[in-house]
């Protein structure tokens, strides 16, 4: 196999307790690899830290042990400016655009942004590339001066899209991306990713609850259970011959994004001090 395009090894993420409440081991001695042009699916119950992987890859998590190599590169111990230079690289699209979209500010103005920082276009060629992008991924040009509040959550879901993909990321971490959106709508929005993947040779970490997604989407599949991987392979195999009762329990259960547990767990997120 070819030098992995991600490498994560013996990551353990623990977020520290409260006052009230004991610290907590997200991830424990996770180890996965994502090739060059492979989607990687993850999966596991509500709370098996999935997004903690995600964000810890994305330098959001607090690590406590453990290597992530993004193209050879130790990107845990990445320095202020090589983490800056990283996340045009590793680009994330998560569940609800809506939170994550400023609602003052255009269309064109939020996908202007990114590239602009990091130099990818000058000022001059801004607009051009954000009209480029919205067609990719199939919005109407006119979409660049209007607000966040305009657009459904499908059309919003694609803006988030663009905003990822105007940066040339290698590694897209999508979490739960589609998990928000109506069936028929959900159907579109993969397809465009899968498409984008094709068009710009890209990588992702697919997040998901929903098994049958997952399994549309990726090429291989890590399963987590209480911050463990207890199971990865090859999607079919992983599908159709599970070695462990979890996966089998996950792949008969009720593919139901749990919105009540996340916004309870939110919410004590932020009780914390
Ligand atoms: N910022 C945080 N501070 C404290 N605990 C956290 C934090 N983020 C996550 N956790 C805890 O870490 C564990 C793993 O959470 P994580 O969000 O990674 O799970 P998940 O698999 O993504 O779940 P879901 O499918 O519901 O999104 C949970 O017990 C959660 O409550
Ligand atoms: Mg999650």
């Amino acid at each position: 196999m070819s030098e992995p395009l991600l490498r994560v090894e013996g990551l353990v993420v623990e977020y520290p307790g409260g006052r009230r409440r004991p610290g907590l081991r997200a991830n424990d001695d996770v180890s996965i690899e994502i090739a060059p042009g492979e989607t990687l699916g993850l999966v596991g119950e509500s709370g098996s830290g999935k997004s903690t992987l995600g964000d810890a890859i994305l330098g959001f998590a607090p690590v406590t042990a453990g290597r992530i190599w993004f193209k050879g590169e130790d990107i845990v111990q990445a320095d202020p400016k090589r983490r800056r230079q990283l996340t045009r690289l590793i680009q994330p699209i998560f569940q609800n655009p809506f939170g994550s979209l400023n609602p003052a500010r255009t269309i064109g103005a939020t996908l202007r942004e990114g590239p602009l920082a990091h130099g990818l276009v000058s000022p001059g060629e801004a607009d051009q590339k954000v009209a480029q992008w919205l067609d990719i991924v199939g919005l109407p040009p006119a979409t660049a001066r209007r607000y966040p509040r305009d657009f459904s959550g499908g059309q919003r879901q694609r803006v988030a899209i663009a905003r990822a993909l105007i940066m040339e990321p290698e590694l897209v971490i999508c979490d739960e991306a589609v998990s928000a959106l109506d069936l028929s709508i959900q159907a579109q929005v993969l397809n465009l990713l899968s498409d984008l993947k094709r068009r710009v040779g890209l990588s992702y970490l697919f997040i998901s609850h929903d098994m049958a997604v997952v399994e549309h989407m990726s090429d291989r599949v890590v399963v987590l259970h209480q911050g463990r991987v207890v199971e990865q392979g090859p999607v079919d195999e992983v599908v159709n011959h599970p070695s462990q009762p979890y996966t089998r329990s996950l792949l008969s259960a009720v593919p139901l994004p749990d919105p009540i547990a996340q916004r309870a767990r939110r919410a004590a997120r932020k009780e914390t001090p």
